[in-house]
């Protein structure tokens, strides 16, 4: 189990996945109106909400483990200190254009039916979320024994979970846009063709309807 500290410091000097929060970060700054509000749900160490901020974003945060929590609240002093970063207790405590779950927050969840209709209460009408989760079809896990064991399961229920791994499940990107509908509505999902056999993340962008 990582503490905050290391998570984020495994995953600031890690090449690859930064290079998933460059496009992440990228694709949010991009869809984000002009000094917009975003909460960034599963925060971790706030180190997305520190880019939003830095974009002119107030950025609401929500995290639920104490260790993250802690850890951005050291990495976000003067954010928090200035009011450019507010820590929020439940997503429902803030309303805002955008919410953003970037590195497999949903993932945490085994079914976002609930979660998205709370989020609809959080996001204006026209507003977006986006998030990014681990991709089912992602070759790179096709040498370990529980993605072998389970890939039928994926093809004809859509998703799965494996114990070991911290009851994390994983989805086929059919099923969360079910549990979305109809407070939201797809806008866009990468990757796209061979990019599904090599690509450890999906992100999957909803529109507020
Ligand atoms: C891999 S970390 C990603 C953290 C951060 N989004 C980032 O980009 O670094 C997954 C995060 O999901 C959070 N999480 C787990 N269950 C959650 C839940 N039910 N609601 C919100 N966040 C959750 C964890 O505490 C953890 O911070």
């Amino acid at each position: 189990m990582h503490t905050g500290e290391q998570y984020h410091q495994f995953f600031l000097t890690s090449p690859p996945d930064r290079a998933v929060r460059d496009r992440f970060q990228k694709m949010t700054l991009d869809l984000l109106p002009k000094g917009a509000d975003v909460l960034d749900f599963g925060a971790g160490t706030g180190i997305d909400a520190k880019t939003y901020a830095a974009h002119g974003h107030q950025t609401f945060v929500y995290e639920p483990s104490e260790s993250m929590r802690d850890y951005l609240a050291q990495y976000c002093h003067d954010e928090i200190a200035d009011k450019t970063i507010v820590k929020v207790t439940s997503p429902l405590a803030c309303k805002v254009q955008a919410v953003t779950a970037n590195f497999a927050v949903l993932n945490h969840f085994a079914d976002h039916t609930l979660l998205f209709e709370e989020l609809s209460r959080v996001v204006h009408r026209g507003g977006f979320v986006l998030v990014s989760m681990l991709n089912p079809y992602y070759l790179g896990d096709a040498r370990y024994g529980w993605w072998r064991k389970n890939v039928f399961r994926l093809l004809r229920r859509g998703r799965y979970a494996i114990a070991s791994e911290s009851n994390i499940h994983r989805f086929a990107p059919r099923v969360v846009v079910q549990a979305a509908a109809p407070h939201f509505q797809l806008e866009s999902l990468v990757p796209r063709g061979f990019g599904w056999a090599i690509d450890l993340y999906m992100f999957l962008l909803f529109r507020r309807a």
